[in-house]
């Protein structure tokens, strides 16, 4: 099984107006996906690109629940409000998926993960492996969450994979980003990362400056790059350029361009 991450940056434009979704984009991983399946089974995880991340900070959902009842019950509407922008981004998923003939089906994640302090602490996954068992590929995405320590939280699409890579141990995690691989530097100005190793991870955080916050309610680079380090005992996991026809299926085959991880 291979675990695909659509970032945000891929299916939407970050910087472009709220709830935008690329769909030309989309239908063409979904091209890309359709040469290997069913010999190969899949499960993907979008991000909230320009879709979750606008409503998430609008409605302050990573300062958690509040006291004050009349501030709590408006944060309360924030969340479902920001997981109904997610389930809308995740219909255009299953569109898309559907119209190249792949049996993709919908998980919400905040129904079946809870977190403490922002880390998932529980995750129900029998239903996603019946799932998979029965082929079909099955659709979560970056969502809001319930955390006992906070009230709610968001729990992103790559904390999700690092959790699904540990207990569904899949051959392969592949990650769909906007730019061509990790760069050792500014992407475009420092150098590709091709192959990089576990214990070589560390050490690149450090040059990246990692210690400061991303843009991102989730951390952009940085995060994926330690939740990678986590996954790579499990997994071969592959950073490529979701915007290039081919880098997916070159993924999948093993020789294509990007940063690969190994253990
Ligand atoms: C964020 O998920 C989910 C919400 C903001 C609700 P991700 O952190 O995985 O999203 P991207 O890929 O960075 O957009």
């Amino acid at each position: 099984m291979i675990i695909v991450k659509i970032g945000g940056s891929v299916f939407s434009d970050k910087s472009g107006r709220e709830r935008n979704f690329r769909h030309g984009v989309v239908e063409r991983i979904a091209e890309e996906l359709v040469e290997f399946y069913p010999q190969e089974d899949f499960l993907i995880v979008h991000g909230g690109g320009s879709f979750g991340h606008p409503e998430a900070k609008k409605h302050g959902i990573k300062d958690g629940l509040p006291d004050e009842p009349r501030a709590a019950r408006s944060r309360r509407i924030g969340f479902t409000l920001t997981h109904k922008a997610m389930l809308e981004a995740n219909g255009s998923f299953i569109d898309a998926f559907i119209s190249k003939n792949l049996p993709a089906f919908p998980v919400s994640t905040s129904s079946i993960f809870l977190t403490e302090e922002g880390e998932i602490v529980y995750g129900d996954l029998e239903v996603l492996r019946w799932l998979l068992r029965e082929r079909f590929i099955p659709v979560l995405f970056g969502d809001v969450s319930i955390d006992i320590a906070r009230g709610i939280d968001i729990l992103s699409g790559d904390q999700i994979i690092t959790y699904l890579a540990k207990m569904l141990e899949p051959e392969k995690v592949i990650f769909l980003m906007d730019v061509d691989g990790i760069y050792d530097g500014r992407p475009g100005r420092g150098k590709l990362v091709q192959n990089l190793e576990r214990d070589e991870i560390g050490p690149l955080l450090g040059r990246l400056n990692c210690t400061t916050a991303g843009t991102d309610v989730t951390g952009g680079i940085c995060n994926k790059l330690r939740e990678a380090a986590k996954m790579a005992r499990f997994s071969e996991v592959w950073f490529v350029n979701g915007l290039v026809p081919g880098r997916l299926s070159g993924a999948i085959r093993g020789d294509g361009f990007g940063t690969r991880i190994v253990p």
